[in-house]
């Protein structure tokens, strides 16, 4: 018992470290990625000066200036901006551990999706993750003096595959959460085994007083680039695992990719807001046109929860069931293990979420909940543990439209 409220905490702890950490990282890079397309040329600038930003904050008055390659000195105090990428990373990678890999059974394994152990899912989500960097990374080096947009296009393709992939061997909820993860790795190892390292040769070049080679400068370049477009694709990935309507879709992964385009047009239109060179409203229209297409596709069901129709219309056992009580009955066999005031799960303790269905009265008070995790999406049961079939998901759907006529 002491033990689950220890792994509570700890999972609540992480959480909230990941958070930061995020907060952290998302902020100083999107604040570098303002200032650096709003440095403005200024004519009575020293030699070495390629622009400035005079900036307002706290009270206070800043006044920034960046060299073109490096100071002629270089001061001690140097401040580098990396344990805001390594702490999310490593945050998120614990998170992911304590959520997916302990609690694999119900978040990560779906059995209608691929029936495999606990080891094996690790495994591969492990695996996959370590795999997508090399792969990404070998395909960056390879184009690096080609077009970019080719190659953004190119990996588009990849991350397609990947996220496909994911949506064959996870649960709906695990795929998404993945495919967030699988983008987030890319973006942290850029930092710590492209960007950093380049610019660690850089600076250690410049104080032996040599010039340093323009290939570091480049490639730094291309991954920060990456970056900066892959951010609010990944922020909706974590967050979109509050939302079986979404993830639970036969098209998730559609979605996901969907999710990817509107990070750029989003990211383009404030890039070009920063570097004045006007305001693309278009990316906005676009974005919506967009969301559109992926409110449409999260209406499609996977074809294992199509319920058999017949079955249901023509057997007076389903008839009766579509009332209260016949519902409060489904809820009973399927949910209500988990979802009681003293759960019969083992290792459970609380109701999970707070969320108590053990009479007639809790099914009201809870009718729309139902009709989200239960009737329409099939993120409840968990991994569809209480073996819950495809006509009482339809028995719940129809009786909560009914109500709410
Ligand atoms: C095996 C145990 C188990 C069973 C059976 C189960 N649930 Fe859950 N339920 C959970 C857990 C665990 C969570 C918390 C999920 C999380 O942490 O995101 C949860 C969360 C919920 C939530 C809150 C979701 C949210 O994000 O706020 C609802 C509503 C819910 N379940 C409904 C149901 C219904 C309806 C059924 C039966 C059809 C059901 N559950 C069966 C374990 C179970």
């Amino acid at each position: 018992m002491f033990e689950f409220y220890i792994w509570n905490w700890l999972e609540l702890s992480v959480r909230w470290f990941h958070v930061v950490a995020g907060i952290a990282w998302v902020g100083s890079s999107f604040y570098f990625i303002a200032l650096d397309l709003g440095l403005r040329k200024n004519s009575s600038h020293s030699k070495g000066i390629e622009g400035e930003a005079w900036q307002v904050h706290g009270g206070g008055f800043y006044h920034l200036q960046k060299y073109n390659v490096a100071p002629p000195n270089l001061p001690d105090n140097l401040t580098w901006f990396k344990w805001e990428s390594y702490a999310t990373w490593l945050s998120g990678f614990a998170l992911l551990s304590i959520v997916y890999y302990g609690g694999a059974e119900m978040f990560l394994i779906d059995v209608d999706v691929l029936d495999i152990d606990v080891f094996t899912a690790v495994s591969i989500s492990i695996v996959s993750l370590m795999l997508g960097w090399v792969v990404y990374n070998t395909t960056c080096k390879f184009f690096l003096s080609d077009s970019q947009t080719g190659l953004m296009i190119l990996l588009f393709f990849i991350l397609a595959i990947v996220s496909y992939g994911y949506t064959e061997v996870f649960s709906g909820r695990a795929a998404m959460i993945h495919i967030g993860a699988f983008t987030a790795t890319l973006m942290s190892a850029n930092v710590f085994f492209i960007i950093i390292p380049n610019q660690r040769i850089v600076v250690a070049d410049l104080k032996a007083g040599k010039v340093p080679d323009s290939i570091y400068g480049k490639v730094a370049k291309q991954r920060s680039t990456h970056n900066n477009y892959l951010t609010l694709p990944v922020l909706f990935l974590m967050i979109s695992i509050h939302y079986p309507l979404v993830y639970t879709s036969e098209f998730n992964w559609v979605i996901a990719l969907i999710i990817f385009l509107t990070g750029v047009l989003i990211r383009h239109f404030f890039n070009s807001q920063h570097a004045g060179k006007g305001s693309p409203y278009w990316t906005w229209a676009v974005t919506v046109m967009l969301i559109f297409i992926a409110i449409f596709l999260s209406t499609y069901r996977p074809e294992h929860l199509k319920p058999d129709l017949d079955e249901v219309k023509f057997n007076d056992e389903y008839g009766e069931l579509i009332s209260l009580a016949g519902v409060t009955e489904i809820i009973s066999y399927r949910c209500t293990m988990c979802h009681a005031k003293e759960p019969l799960w083992d290792n459970m303790y609380v109701p999970p979420k707070g969320v108590i269905l053990e009479t007639s009265d809790d099914v009201l008070k809870y009718a729309r909940q139902i009709y989200i995790h239960a009737a329409i999406s099939n993120s409840m049961p968990p991994n569809n543990l209480s073996a819950m079939e495809p006509e009482e998901r339809l028995i719940l759907a129809k009786w909560y439209e009914e109500i709410k006529k």
